[in-house]
């Protein structure tokens, strides 16, 4: 048994920890899903404190709310707590690709798989990114003089699944990648379900939502057999994430990765590496247009250092409001909301007892809002990010990308990106919400805008860009 007090005097016994009652069979199974799982998380927080216990169908489940418990499973405990059977659901899509999988496989993959997402790799894709992020400028334009309202979430898909493709796979995605990418959300809309149902239908019966999800398995399995066959039947040398998967060889045997290894790693990439980006830019473009103050920061920024051309990898560091904005978008809207982990060997947690075989959960979303350590946490406020005031934050009063060993491969990917599309974007256009409608946080796996997000884009300043002197 592992033992930790960190807040609470040694020597008391440890008990269960708080919660709300629930039915004797199903716990607070039904409660959680009559309502947004965020919402009742987040009332339940506000009622029982910051490690509650809730009893999901026969599993005890804590919640975890502080910095110090999140570095605790994350980081100090690793070990204790493996993403194990929480995951299982996931892994009859995303089989044992290196989100789901664990142990040597995992630290083989990974290792396999680093050298383009550290912060000099990533570097590379600048001149990707920006050639696709032109694109959308360019629609932009049009858009803007016509004064068409469009859905600024699918517009922030369809671009970070351009990046993705190209970046990682050297393939340029057409229409074929709306399907996959529909069919992908259906895989993820009945992971979250069944991961908080009872009675769990094994694929294999042919029940109408089986069917559909086999189906929607099969539509994204085809796509990505795509991406790899176009590759092999390509000559020459590109060196990326793709070219490493197929040319990597075993230590021992010499053998190359198997086909469903292969698979699963470029499908994890290109879901892992686009949704949630798109997601953290639809809700950077929301929050900018309710809040003009920061805006007007914004753009002066971007109009004194970029002066109207795209901006580089160097001029970066001299943009640090917009990484800023992006920081706080994150802070408010993470996108990966929440994530679980197996307790192995019981634990004890400020007192509380967290029983072998039980899971947690980590949520960023509520960390993100904690009081003791966000001074008015739902107000909009990148100066938060100066460098001063994270100094004095704990580490894991925010944490969008994870931490410890399976801290996201992708953020410094996803950094660059976010800053390139923004810094490009915001310079020319300036989104406007439509003024009645109020956009609602739907946590399915990632944090989406349930109704996607229409918007007006209007016109800042004329185009002076050309990805090609990047
Ligand atoms: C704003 C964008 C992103 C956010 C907020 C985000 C967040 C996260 C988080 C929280 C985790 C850890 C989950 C856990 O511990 O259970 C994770 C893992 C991961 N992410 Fe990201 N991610 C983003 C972008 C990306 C991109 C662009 C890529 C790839 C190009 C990527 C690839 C991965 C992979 C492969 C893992 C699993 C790593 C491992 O377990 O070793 N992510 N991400």
């Amino acid at each position: 048994m592992l033992s930790e007090n960190l807040n609470t005097p040694a020597h008391m016994p440890p008990v269960a920890a708080p919660g709300p009652p629930g039915s004797p069979v199903l716990g607070n199974l039904l409660a959680s899903r009559r309502m947004d799982r965020l919402q009742y998380f987040a009332q339940a927080w506000q009622q029982y404190g910051d490690v509650m216990r809730l009893q999901m169908g026969p599993l005890p489940f804590h919640l975890l709310i502080r910095p110090e418990h999140v570095h605790h499973v994350l980081v100090k405990h690793v070990d204790n707590y493996p993403k194990g059977q929480g995951y299982n659901k996931l892994r009859l899509f995303l089989g044992q690709g290196l989100f789901t999988s664990e142990g040597p496989l995992w630290k083989r993959q990974r290792r396999l798989m680093q050298p383009p997402f550290t912060p000099r790799g990533v570097q590379q894709f600048a001149t990707d990114m920006l050639r696709a992020i032109n694109k959308t400028a360019e629609r932009w334009q049009q858009v803007a003089e016509s004064g068409q309202i469009i859905d600024v979430n699918e517009e922030m898909m369809r671009l970070a699944m351009n990046i993705i493709g190209r970046t990682m796979f050297g393939f340029d995605v057409g229409a074929e990648a709306k399907e996959a990418a529909k069919a992908f959300t259906l895989m993820l809309r009945f992971v979250g379900e069944r991961s908080m149902s009872i009675i769990d239908i094994p694929l294999a019966i042919p029940t109408p939502q089986n069917r559909r999800v086999l189906k929607a398995r099969e539509t994204v399995n085809h796509f990505m057999d795509e991406i790899i066959a176009q590759r092999r039947q390509q000559a020459g040398e590109r060196q990326d994430l793709l070219s490493i998967l197929l040319n990597a060889r075993d230590e021992e045997t010499g053998a190359s990765m198997d086909a469903d290894q292969l698979r699963h790693e470029v499908l994890t990439i290109f879901f892992a590496g686009h949704e949630t980006t798109a997601q953290a830019l639809t809700w950077a473009w929301y929050l900018l247009s309710i809040h003009p103050l920061v805006t007007r920061k914004l753009h002066a920024e971007l109009d004194n250092v970029l002066g109207g051309r795209l901006p580089t990898v160097a001029d970066l560091p001299n943009l640090p409001y917009t990484c800023m904005v992006i920081e706080e978008t994150l802070r408010l809207y993470p996108p990966v909301w929440g994530y679980v982990r197996d307790a192995k060997d019981e634990d004890v947690l400020d007192g509380y007892v967290i029983p072998a075989g039980s899971m947690v959960l980590v949520c960023p979303y509520l960390t993100h809002r904690h009081p003791e350590f966000w001074a008015n946490p739902e107000a909009f406020d990148p100066e938060r990010f100066t460098p001063e005031r994270v100094a004095a934050r704990p580490k894991y009063a925010y944490f969008p990308f994870g931490g410890g060993q399976r801290v996201c491969l992708g953020e410094k990917f996803a950094m660059l990106e976010a800053q390139l599309v923004l810094a490009t974007l915001a310079q020319r256009f300036y989104p406007t919400l439509q003024p009645a409608f109020r956009p609602v946080p739907e946590a399915v796996a990632s944090l989406r805008p349930r109704d996607g997000m229409p918007m007006r884009i209007q016109l800042r300043r004329a185009a002076s860009t050309d990805a090609s002197k990047n």
